[in-house]
């Protein structure tokens, strides 16, 4: 929102900007583009930083939590139903971003089915990767596991 779309030379306006931080947390950045007639300055480029402090990720995570309300909005309910590349973009890039603590998608790749497979069934003990089959209490059948390790081998 703009305080006045047009402003003599010098002079002042204002411009509101909303970011939306739901599903959001840690740090986040957007830009805003300000195009004017200036001829010296036709684009200005605004950059905003942030951080989202939210409620849910304190010191003592439980990780089988992950599952269930309030976690789950974030973490499983966006993944339901999905298969493949959608819910590995779903459920697991949040962690296994490049960057990020988890391996990366990269990285998974080159892992054996058989280990990938076990990993995402059964999680890994320590690690604060929780299994998501739902013999052991987690969101996933069997079919959108096996989906996922289709697609992190890449056939
Ligand atoms: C508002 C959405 C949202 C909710 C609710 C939410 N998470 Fe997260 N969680 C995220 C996102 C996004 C990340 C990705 C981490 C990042 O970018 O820093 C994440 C990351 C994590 C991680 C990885 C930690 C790390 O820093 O690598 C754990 C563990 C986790 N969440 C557990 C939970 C638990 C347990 C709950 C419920 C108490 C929960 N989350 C609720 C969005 C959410
Ligand atoms: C809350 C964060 C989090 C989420 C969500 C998560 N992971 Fe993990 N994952 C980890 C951590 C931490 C490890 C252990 C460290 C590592 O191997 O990178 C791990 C390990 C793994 C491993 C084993 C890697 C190895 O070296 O043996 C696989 C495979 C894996 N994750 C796949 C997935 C898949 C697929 C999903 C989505 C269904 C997923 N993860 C969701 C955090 C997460």
């Amino acid at each position: 929102m703009v305080s006045s779309d047009r402003l003599a030379p010098g002079e002042e306006g204002e411009i509101r900007v909303t970011i939306r931080t739901d599903r959001k947390k840690g740090f986040i950045s957007r830009t805003v583009q300000v195009r004017t007639n200036d001829p010296l300055k036709p684009l200005v480029i605004l950059k905003l930083k942030a951080k989202v402090v939210d409620s849910f990720h304190g010191k003592k995570l439980v990780i089988k939590e992950i599952f269930r309300f309030p976690c789950r909005k974030c973490h499983v309910d966006r993944g339901r139903g999905q298969l493949g590349a959608n819910l590995f973009r779903a459920d697991c890039i949040m962690c296994h971003m490049r960057g990020k603590s988890a391996s990366s998608l990269a990285l998974l790749k080159k892992l054996p089915e058989k280990r990938l497979l076990v990993a995402i069934e059964k999680g890994v003990p320590d690690t604060m990767m929780p299994g998501f089959s739902w013999k052991v209490g987690g969101p996933l059948t069997e079919s959108q596991i096996k989906s996922l390790v289709t697609y992190i081998k890449g056939k």
